[in-house]
C-alpha cells in the first residue's frame, strides 16, 4: 500500500517535566526524530515537527512531592531546562510547547467531551483506595507497603523495586499512604473508560494486516501481542487535583487520565505553532487531511499508548488522520547497565553540554551509530572517546583539514580549476554522485544509523583518494594535478556538508559557511561534483573535531560512579538488580575449576593469572582481580566457581578465558565461593 503524502506531521515523545532529559531520550526519540525533520525540510516537505513537556501525572506529582516544591514549580523548573537542553543539542522542533498550557486544556477537554456525548465512552463506578486523613483517592504510585514476594517493605502499588514484581495495590501488606501514611481504605468512584475491546477488529485490519510490512518488528510484534491478549476497557480519568479538568457534571476532582491527554499535546502544539503564525487554522492540514503523514518517534515504552490507546482515541474521534508509522526504539544502557533516573545513572544532557562544550554534534554522532534502532544497545564513555578519535577527528576532520591548508597554501584560499579528471578523479565524481541517495534511501526507512555509517563512507573514500593523490607531494612536479585534486576534494567536502545536516547540523553549518554554499544547501544541491565554483573563497575554520584526551573520559567514568552509588545500595540490599527469566540465567555457564597454577602478571597491580584446570584434561588460563587480596601461593589448589562462558577478553597482551566468581563483603574484603566438599573439576553449577 504505498500512498502519496503532501505534508508531513512529525510527532517526538513528550518528556515528563519531572526531571532532565539524559542521553538515553536523545538516541531513542529526539535524534532519530530530529535527523528524519531535517532531512525532510531538505528535500523541501512540507512539515511541522512537534514536541513539548508532558506535564501531567503522577510522575510530576510525586516529584513536587520529593523536591518540597509545588507542582507548578516544578514542572516550570522541568520545562525550561528540558526546552533549553533540546535547543542547545539543535533538536529543530517548530514548536516545543507544553500541556499546561490553557489552549491544551481546552483542546483536550473538548476531546473527551465530543467522545462522552457520542456515547463512545463507558461509566463504571468501582471500588479504589483512598487516604481518609488527607481526603484523596490514591494513584497506584501514592501507596507503599510490603512486597507479597520479597517482604521489601517500601514496595510500591504498582512494583516492587526490589524484586521488579509487578504488583497491584491490593497484594501490598501493610499499605499506606504516602501523603499521611494513613492506611488506606477502599471507596466508590465513578470512572470513564475507552472500550478498547470493541476496537479490536478494526485494530486486527489495521496494525496486523495494513501495516504488517511497514511497520518495524519490534512495534508490531509488540501491537500484536497486546491485541493477542486480548483488549480491556481502559480508564481515561483519574481522581487528582492536577491535569486537565474532566469537562462533564458530576466529575468534581477528576481529570483526564495523563496518558489521554498527552499525546492530545501533539494536536495542541500544532495549533498553538500555526497560531502563533497568524495561520489559525492552517493545523487542520496536517491532523485533518488524508494526504497528511503522521509519524510518532518514541521509545519502546511508549509502544502501546501510540499504537493502540490513541489510534482508537483519534478513530473514535473521528476528526483526525492515523499514524502511518511509529518507528519506535528500542532502549539504550549507559557502561552495561540501565540508565536510571532513581540511581542517578544517567548522563544528563545539561551536564553534558556544561563538561563538553561545543561538542553537540560528538554526542549526536555517537548516540546515531549506536542508536538502539533493532535491539537495546550500549553507550560507553570510552566508545565516546573512540568515536571521536578515530572516527570524527581522524576521517572528517583530518580531511577537511588537510584540503583547506593545501588550498590556501598552493592557491591562495580559493577553490582551483580542475582539468580534465582522471581514472582516479572518477571515482570521486562517482562517489558524489551516488551517496546522496544511498544516505536518502537509509533515512526514508528509519535506518539512520546506516544513513550515518554511508556519510562517513563518502568521507572515507575521499580521504583514500587524497591520501594516494599525495597532492601536498604533488605540487612540485605538477601544479596542475594538484589543482584538480583538491578542486574534486572541495567539491566532495561541499556535497558532504549538504548532507552531514540531518546528522551533524552544527559541523555542516561551519563548512557550508567555510564554502559560502548557505544559500544553496538543499539536499537536491548535493550529488554534484561542480558545487562549487572556480575561484570560491575557502575561510580557515582550524580544526572540526578535537581529540579527546584519556583523563576527560576518566573524570566522566568516574563522576558516573560517585553518582551513581549502584554497587553500595546493592550490597547494602536497598535494591537488586532487575529481575531476569529463568532463561537468562540458563545461559550462563558455571562450572567448578581447579587452581593448578598461579603467578603475579608483571606491571599489574591487581592481576593473577591462573591456571585453571576446567577437567577433561582441559587447563584455561583467567586473568583475576585478585592480587591484592590472594598471594599467588594461597590460591593454587582452591577449587573455584568458573563463569565458562564468558567471551575471551585479552588483558595486558594475556588472553582470559572465562572469569572466577567471588563475594565481596562491606569492607572490600574478597573470598571464593568454593563447592562445600571437594568435586571433579568441570562439575556444572546450576
Ligand atoms: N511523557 C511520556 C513519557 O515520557 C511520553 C508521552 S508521549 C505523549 O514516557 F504522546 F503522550 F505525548
Ligand atoms: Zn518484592
Amino acid at each position: 500500500m504505498s500512498k502519496t503524502f503532501q505534508r508531513y506531521t512529525i510527532t517526538a515523545a513528550l518528556p515528563y517535566a519531572n526531571g532532565p532529559v539524559h542521553i538515553g531520550h536523545l538516541a531513542g526519540v529526539y535524534i532519530p526524530a530530529d535527523i528524519y525533520a531535517r532531512y525532510q525540510r531538505l528535500r523541501g516537505r512540507d512539515l511541522v515537527f512537534v514536541c513539548g513537556s508532558d506535564e501531567h501525572g503522577v510522575p510530576v506529582t510525586i516529584r513536587a512531592q520529593k523536591e518540597g516544591m509545588s507542582v507548578q514549580e516544578v514542572v516550570d523548573k522541568y520545562h525550561q531546562l528540558i526546552k533549553n537542553s533540546f535547543e542547545q543539542f539543535g533538536i529543530s522542533f517548530d514548536i516545543y510547547s507544553r500541556t499546561s498550557s490553557p489552549l491544551h486544556h481546552e483542546v483536550a477537554a473538548a476531546f473527551f467531551k465530543k467522545l462522552y456525548d457520542e456515547g463512545k465512552l463507558i461509566e463504571k463506578v468501582t471500588e479504589q483506595f483512598y487516604d481518609p486523613e488527607a481526603g484523596q483517592f490514591l494513584a497506584d504510585r501514592y501507596i507503599q507497603g510490603t512486597c507479597p514476594k520479597c517482604g521489601y517493605e517500601n514496595a510500591y502499588g504498582d512494583q516492587c523495586e526490589r524484586c521488579g514484581s509487578t504488583l497491584s495495590p491490593e497484594e501490598l501488606l501493610n499499605p499506606r499512604s504516602m501523603l499521611s501514611g494513613a492506611q488506606p481504605v477502599k471507596k466508590a468512584t465513578k470512572h470513564w473508560y475507552l472500550p478498547l475491546n470493541e476496537y479490536e477488529n478494526w485494530l486486527r485490519q489495521w496494525i496486523l494486516e495494513e501495516h504488517r510490512h511497514d511497520w518495524k518488528t519490534n512495534v508490531y510484534g509488540q501491537c500484536k501481542s497486546w491485541i493477542d491478549a486480548g483488549l480491556q476497557p481502559r480508564a481515561v480519568t483519574r481522581d487528582l487535583d492536577w491535569g486537565v479538568k474532566v469537562p462533564v457534571e458530576g466529575a468534581e476532582g477528576k481529570v483526564l487520565y495523563v496518558w489521554f491527554d498527552a499525546p492530545i499535546g501533539y494536536i495542541s502544539a500544532t495549533m498553538e505553532y500555526f497560531r502563533q503564525k497568524g495561520e489559525a487554522d492552517k493545523w487542520k492540514d496536517y491532523w485533518q487531511k488524508e494526504d497528511t503523514r503522521l509519524i510518532h518517534f518514541i521509545g519502546k515504552d511508549n509502544i502501546v499508548f501510540h499504537c493502540i490507546i490513541f489510534p482508537v482515541m483519534l478513530k473514535a474521534h473521528g476528526g483526525y488522520i492515523l499514524p502511518d508509522n511509529v518507528p519506535a526504539n528500542e532502549f539504550l544502557n549507559l557502561e552495561n547497565e540501565k540508565i536510571s533516573t532513581s540511581r542517578n545513572w544517567a548522563v544528563w544532557l545539561h551536564e553534558y553540554l556544561e563538561d563538553f562544550p561545543g561538542k553537540q554534534d560528538v554526542l549526536r554522532y555517537v548516540l546515531t551509530a549506536n542508536a538502539p534502532e533493532t535491539k537495546d544497545n550500549n553507550f560507553t564513555w570510552k566508545d565516546f572517546q573512540e568515536k571521536n578519535n578515530s572516527e570524527l577527528v581522524a576521517n572528517i576532520g583530518n580531511l577537511v583539514n588537510r584540503v583547506f591548508v593545501l588550498t590556501h597554501k598552493f592557491f591562495e584560499g580559493k577553490v582551483p580549476a580542475a582539468s580534465q579528471p582522471t581514472g582516479d578523479d572518477q571515482v570521486l565524481i562517482d562517489a558524489i554522485r551516488q551517496y546522496p541517495e544511498k544516505i536518502a534511501q537509509a533515512v526514508e526507512q528509519f535506518h539512520f544509523r546506516e544513513g550515518l555509517q554511508e556519510l562517513m563512507n563518502f568521507a572515507r573514500v575521499a580521504n583514500k583518494y587524497l591520501t594516494d593523490q599525495e597532492p601536498w607531494k604533488l605540487f612540485k612536479t605538477n601544479p596542475e594535478r594538484t589543482a584538480t585534486v583538491l578542486h574534486y576534494c572541495l567539491q566532495m567536502i561541499g556535497n558532504w556538508a549538504i548532507l552531514a545536516q540531518p546528522f551533524l547540523p552544527f559541523t555542516a553549518q561551519k563548512l557550508l559557511q567555510a564554502l559560502a554554499m548557505e544559500g544553496d544547501c538543499s539536499w537536491e544541491q548535493a550529488g554534484n561534483p561542480q558545487l562549487l565554483a572556480e575561484g570560491t573563497p575557502v575561510q580557515k575554520i582550524g580544526h572540526l573535531f578535537e581529540k579527546i584526551e584519556d583523563e576527560v573520559i576518566q573524570k566522566q567514568i568516574e563522576k558516573l560512579k560517585s553518582m551513581s552509588q549502584s554497587n553500595q545500595d546493592i550490597a547494602q540490599g536497598n535494591s537488586y538488580k532487575d529481575t531476569i527469566q529463568y532463561e537468562d540465567f540458563a545461559k550462563l555457564d558455571i562450572r567448578i575449576g581447579t587452581i593448578r597454577e598461579a603467578e603475579k602478571l608483571p606491571k599489574s597491580k591487581k592481576l593473577l593469572k591462573l591456571s585453571v584446570d576446567m577437567g577433561n584434561g582441559e587447563v584455561r588460563t583467567i586473568l583475576s582481580g585478585i592480587a591484592e587480596h590472594f598471594s599467588a601461593e594461597e590460591v593454587v589448589g582452591k577449587q573455584v566457581c568458573v563463569l565458562a562462558n564468558l567471551a575471551p577478553r585479552k588483558m595486558m597482551g594475556v588472553e582470559s578465558q572465562g572469569m572466577v566468581l567471588m563475594a565481596e563483603d562491606k569492607d572490600g574484603r574478597l573470598v571464593f565461593v568454593s563447592p562445600e566438599a571437594v568435586v571433579q573439576a568441570g562439575a556444572v553449577v546450576s
